[in-house]
């Protein structure tokens, strides 16, 4: 069963929509459908946050909303079904500003104004979760928002200042009626949009989605978007038949057992890395390093695996830590090791109407220890030139196991085994470190593009590998910017 119309509540109001192009934005459909002009456009890349608006959904108990900021530019429309839309046009509380909003005003933050409602709109959605916001939870939930020309000072503080204030507001007075139009909405059949040439459908179980591959193999699946939606706004591609996997229940999983983590391939990353963080406490810290909070909140880990970019962050983690995936193809299914997925350049060993299920991460043993390092010419919001990841075993100083894996060294991201056994079995000091840097040159012939040189690649995947032997060996030297606030 299925309803040929996406509905979604666009603040209080209820909308339907149909009969409409699903390659079209959240952002074009604001601005050229509905003519709220509020929500700006700059980049259309994900990569300003001029488009930032924020997606209310309920959790699974069903009775909390979860407040998202999101890039309007890069989500697609049918992914509103059955979600609260807020723009910056919803604000204002009667005749008088939102307490975020006058904030930026008092402190002011606020000079051409073109970023101004997208700060607004990350402030708000920052508020909404968290009401007394430390500075560096400020600075994150504003990383993905680019401002030409105030300076960032005042606009940090005037989300500072808008603190407890912000919580008190229409939406929080609406917030019962709310859960339960997201409620109601939680009753329809999964959501079809269609303009007859463009076709848009959103399966709510793994059977459907199954079915619905084996039926048409070529459909494209799309999750968060935060890559796939660039074709359109940046290379002007038409997506014929898009496959939203983001009402999916059983890709919503999220398990935390003695052995694993669990993680379903439609979970976005602000959902599943907190679960991570005390695990894998630099794969937290990385994961932060992704994108934008506004990213975070709509890509997911399948995405970034399916895609298949030799400079994905995550795929050369999880290789490293010998993480697995299971695959679906109509009712079959098989698990592989993921460093197993990847075969050549944006090829996987995926058939036709596969798609990714889970994700398991296995936990650490005691002497093991991850260190990761993203190198990108910014914190954050930037793309990595380098990932290098490395799970180490040591007892005695001797490396007792050891997976070394990197990105943006090759086609794919992968191991560097001749690396690994330069350093398997041996003592770890100078001697073995300069022995694996050398091994390094059989594993990987890395290429020049406009992030980084062949020779500039080779040299800093080689420091990394001494860096990780300075950190294990002196927890006291200090290697890293730690503290950006
Ligand atoms: Fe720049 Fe959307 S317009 S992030
Ligand atoms: Fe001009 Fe921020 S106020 S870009």
């Amino acid at each position: 069963m299925s309803i040929s119309a996406v509905r979604f509540l666009l603040n209080n109001d209820v909308v339907t929509i149909e009969n409409i192009d699903p390659n079209l934005t959240v952002l074009q459909y604001l601005r050229e459908e509905r003519f709220n002009s509020g929500t700006k456009e700059g980049c259309s890349s994900g990569d300003c946050g001029a488009c930032t608006v924020v997606v209310a959904e309920l959790l699974k108990d069903k009775q909390t909303l979860n407040y998202k900021s999101i890039n309007a530019c890069i989500s697609f429309v049918g992914s509103l079904h059955g979600k609260q839309l807020i723009t910056v046009e919803h604000l204002k509380q009667g005749a008088k500003l939102h307490h975020v909003q006058q904030a930026m005003v008092d402190n002011h933050g606020s000079q051409c104004g073109f970023c101004t409602p997208g700060f607004v709109m990350s402030s708000f959605a920052l508020h909404k979760q968290n009401s007394t916001p430390k500075r560096a939870e400020v600075l994150e939930a504003l990383a993905g928002n680019l401002c030409r020309c105030t300076g960032y000072r005042s606009i940090i503080d005037a989300a500072l200042a808008s603190s407890e204030h912000a919580k008190a507001d229409s939406f929080a007075q609406h917030y019962q009626q709310t859960v339960q139009q997201l409620l109601d909405f939680k009753t329809l059949p999964s959501a079809v949009l269609t303009n007859g040439r463009h076709n848009y459908s959103a399966p709510k179980s793994i059977a459907e989605l199954a079915e619905k591959l084996l039926v048409n193999p070529t459909a494209t699946l799309v999750a968060g978007a935060t890559d796939l939606a660039l074709s359109v706004t940046q290379n002007l591609a038409t997506i014929d038949d898009l496959v939203y996997l983001g009402d999916v229940t059983e890709l919503q999983r999220l398990e935390n057992n003695a052995e694993e983590f669990i993680i379903g391939s439609a979970v976005p990353y602000s959902e599943f890395t907190p679960m991570l963080h005390n695990e894998y406490h630099e794969l937290g810290a990385m994961i932060e390093r992704i994108g934008s909070r506004q990213i975070r909140n709509n890509g997911t880990l399948g995405g970034n695996i399916g895609n298949a970019s030799p400079i994905g962050d995550m795929p050369p983690a999880l290789i490293a830590l010998g993480a697995e995936i299971s695959l679906q193809r109509g009712d079959s299914t098989r698990k592989i090791a993921l460093e197993d997925f990847f075969v050549a350049y944006k090829k996987t060993v995926l058939n036709e109407a596969e798609f990714i299920k889970d994700i398991y991460i296995p936990k650490a043993k005691p002497d093991q220890t991850l260190k990761i390092y993203k190198i990108s010419k910014r914190i954050d919001d930037d793309i990595s030139a380098v990932l290098a990841a490395f799970f180490i075993e040591l007892n005695d100083n001797i490396v007792t196991s050891i997976r070394i894996a990197f990105g943006g060294m090759a086609g794919i991201p992968m191991r560097a085994k001749h690396c690994e056994a330069a350093l398997l079995n041996q003592t770890f000091n100078r001697a073995s470190i300069a022995a694996a840097q050398l091994a390094l040159t059989q594993d990987f012939q890395p290429m020049s593009d406009v992030r980084a040189t062949d020779k500039y690649r080779m040299k800093v995947a080689q420091n990394l590998i001494q860096k990780c032997y300075l950190e294990l060996q002196s927890k006291s030297i200090a290697t890293r910017v730690v503290n950006y606030a």
